[in-house]
């Protein structure tokens, strides 16, 4: 923090680093108190046998998440040597800690008993909890988990599934936009340092994370659609919450590229793995392989770019 040799720009990165710590104090809120008058306000969260297995289970793997990421942000605060980003991360600890016993007592009320964690979900949570490269922990938790909860929120929020969980997530997602924000601030940064074998070994590991997220999202697929959410939408906005991202990271490393190739990887998989045709339309493997090829390629819109033309539900 008083290092003279910060450069302007390290400066601002820094200061907006140590702001992510500040405007989480200043919007702090009571976990027990939001619930319970969410509850006094709507009654206990009420669905029919279908539906409370179907949110029960969604919302049982983000309470694991959320206490995944209360460990991997305490991880973050603890290797973090800049103290800029340490205070980040620790404010994170306190907001996902909050998450947790909030996700958990609303479960409880809502009468269901978590599950445990699938065996992707697990594994995304336990490949980023297991590695000592801060690069990619900061990529799993801050880039690939938050953004995927943010999505899958925003998505359940607006299909207004229960009155409870739709205006309690709101809480949500302010605290976990702010906790992306130290994933977009550092990990361009720690990219450019790295050789070209460390790189390798980055891509790889971000390839399999993000296809482990996608194979998470297809478990959840029925529960998704017995609620009204389609994935596609939640692949949807995820795109969209990326390029936002990608935007923001190139106006502050403007060598970060236009369409890195891991995103065109990335794009293929999801094709490949829910097809623009849509949940229930059979789509041969081959046609599958080609039409994901063709959008690693760019030669076809993928479903992420597609699905809001088709759908005017999504926002
Ligand atoms: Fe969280
Ligand atoms: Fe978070």
């Amino acid at each position: 923090m008083f290092d003279g040799a910060y450069t302007d720009a390290e400066a601002r990165r820094a200061r907006r680093l140590e702001s992510i710590y500040h405007v989480g104090q200043d919007r702090i809120w009571d976990g027990r108190a939001v619930l319970s008058s969410l509850v006094e306000k709507h009654g206990r969260p009420r669905l029919g046998d279908r539906e409370t297995r179907a949110l029960g289970r969604i919302f049982s793997i983000i309470m694991w998440g959320e206490l995944a990421a209360w460990k991997i942000s305490a991880q973050l605060a603890d290797v973090l040597v800049d103290l800029e980003p340490k205070m980040a991360a620790a404010s994170q600890v306190h907001d996902e800690a909050r998450h947790f016993y909030v996700m958990h007592d609303y479960l409880e009320a809502l009468g269901y008993r978590p599950p445990p964690l699938d065996f992707w979900s697990r594994r995304v949570v336990e490949m980023t909890l297991g590695t000592d490269d801060v690069g990619k922990k900061l990529m799993g938790m801050q880039l690939t988990i938050e953004t995927i909860a943010l999505t899958i929120f925003q998505r359940v929020r607006e299909m207004n599934v229960e009155p409870v969980l739709s205006e309690l997530l709101p809480y949500y997602e302010r605290d976990e936009a702010r906790h992306v924000g130290l994933g977009t601030q550092l990990v361009p940064a720690i990219v450019k340092d790295m050789g070209v074998r460390q790189a390798i070994d980055f891509v790889l590991f971000e390839l399999d994370l993000l296809f482990s997220t996608l194979m998470g999202l297809k478990a959840m697929e029925p529960d998704l659609l017995s609620i009204g959410v389609d994935p596609r939408s939640i692949l949807a906005i995820g795109f969209r919450k990326q390029t936002e991202l990608n935007r923001e990271m190139r106006h502050e490393f403007p060598w970060f590229p236009e369409d890195p190739p891991v995103d065109r990887a990335f794009h293929g998989m999801c094709e490949a793995l829910f097809p623009t045709e849509g949940s229930g339309v059979r789509v041969p493997p081959a046609r599958r392989v080609a039409h994901a090829m063709g959008v690693v390629a760019r030669t076809r819109k993928s479903v992420l770019q597609t699905y809001d033309r088709h759908h005017a539900a999504a926002p």
